[in-house]
């Protein structure tokens, strides 16, 4: 059965699990913390937000590319859930938000050097490129921003799909026990 907790074979691995959830919880702070600072007046306290977006940007690099690395050498892979058609998007769905996410922090990292960013006022990121750069990689780095959330909400509204209307274990193979 999906996601039978009793059968190993058939759930994720506790490190798949953690890395999954870690990155989920890290995604959402980043657009949140994205999407409201500029709201915030210019200051040492908007810095110190922008700080943190960027202190949880390098956390999420080494989150994400341990996952990646994880799951290809050492993570357990349950069986497909799905068949046919409603796999494939599965999938694809899957490596898309991996995509995503390494497009986000190449573009986080280019900004903080297109801003030559001032961490929490304290150092100084050395600063390349001029003015155009930073705009453009800025509003690239926003517009992915919001097709990865756009993404991960279908995701997840699939993953509670399964849930709540399948039925099947297909969340709960991805939950902790
Ligand atoms: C999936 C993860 C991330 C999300 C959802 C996200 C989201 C955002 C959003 C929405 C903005 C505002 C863009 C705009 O002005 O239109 C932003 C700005 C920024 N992000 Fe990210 N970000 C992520 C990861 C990262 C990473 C990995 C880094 C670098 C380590 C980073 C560094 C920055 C910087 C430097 C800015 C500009 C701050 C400023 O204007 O002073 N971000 N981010
Ligand atoms: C930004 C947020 C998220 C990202 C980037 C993300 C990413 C991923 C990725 C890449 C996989 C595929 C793992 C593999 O290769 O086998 C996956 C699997 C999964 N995710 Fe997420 N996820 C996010 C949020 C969520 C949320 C909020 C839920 C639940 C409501 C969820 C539930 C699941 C489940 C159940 C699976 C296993 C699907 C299966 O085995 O067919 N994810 N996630």
């Amino acid at each position: 059965m999906i996601g039978d907790p009793g059968d190993p074979a058939e759930v994720y691995d506790g490190t798949t699990i953690v890395l999954h959830w870690l990155t989920a919880i890290l995604v959402a702070i980043q657009f949140l913390i994205g999407r409201t600072t500029g709201l915030l007046p210019r200051g040492a306290l908007r810095l110190d937000v922008w700080s943190m977006h960027v202190v949880f940007g390098f956390v999420l690099t080494g989150v994400v590319t341990l996952g990646m690395v994880w799951r290809a050498r050492y993570g357990r892979r349950p069986p497909p859930s799905n068949r046919g058609a409603l796999h494939l998007a599965a999938v694809t769905t899957h490596r898309l938000l991996d995509f995503l996410l390494l497009i986000m922090i190449a573009l986080g990292i280019t900004d903080v050097f297109a801003h030559g960013f001032p961490l929490f006022n304290l150092w100084h990121f050395p600063k390349v490129g001029g003015r155009e750069f930073v705009l453009s990689v800025n509003a690239w780095h926003g517009w992915m921003a919001n097709i990865l959330a756009a993404v991960a909400l279908r995701h997840a509204a699939a993953a509670l799909f399964h849930h709540h209307v399948m039925r099947n274990g297909v969340l709960l193979r991805m939950w902790w026990r």
